[in-house]
């Protein structure tokens, strides 16, 4: 598997499917912490780091989110649930980067970080290959600015 990325296309139906539980239950708890933490440090480094909070403080609270985001996600114990006001998960989370001008780039940018972290952890290919194909496709939705100026923001 080479961590293949493929383009967003503006109003193009996005297919994608939730992590296998299997991914989070290989890790565990700590490997996902450790995954997820490694992954926020490679975003603080990179050119999308400016989106971020850099006081370390306010940006920590984003690690933690972020962590328990995914754990739910990919099947564990559902410690987001209250973070997203009794809107489905993934729905929620779409709507969270409306506030943000993500363009393409940005996203590539993103999904290098998550592929670098990945590289990092331990476990079947095969886990880490389903887990990519949930955040390749998923980051589509995340993508609001296009290069033509215009904006679309994608339902689920
Ligand atoms: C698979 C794709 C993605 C997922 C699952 C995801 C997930 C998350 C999660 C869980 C949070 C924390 C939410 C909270 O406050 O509770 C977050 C925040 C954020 N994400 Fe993403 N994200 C994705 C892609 C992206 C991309 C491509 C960008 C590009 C810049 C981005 C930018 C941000 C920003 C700016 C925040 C908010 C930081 C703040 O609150 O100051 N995300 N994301």
């Amino acid at each position: 598997m080479s961590y293949k990325v493929s383009k967003t296309i503006k109003g193009e139906k996005i297919e994608f499917k939730n992590p296998n539980p299997a991914f989070y239950e290989a890790l565990g708890e700590e490997g996902m912490r450790k995954l997820m933490y490694d992954f926020y440090d490679r975003i603080y480094e990179s050119d999308i780091a400016n989106f971020f909070p850099q006081d370390l403080q306010e940006f920590e609270k984003i690690k933690k989110k972020n962590t328990n985001f995914f754990m739910q996600i990919c099947g564990g114990p559902k410690v987001y649930e209250d973070e997203s006001r009794g809107m489905e998960l993934n729905e929620y989370m779409v709507r969270l980067h409306d506030d943000f001008s993500i363009y393409e780039k940005s996203r590539l940018e993103w999904l290098g970080c998550m592929k670098q972290s990945l590289e990092q952890v331990n476990i079947a290919q095969e886990l880490k290959d389903d887990f990519w194909n949930y955040v390749e496709r998923f980051s589509k939705f995340t993508v609001n600015s296009f290069s033509d100026g215009g904006k679309f923001y994608a339902n689920l």
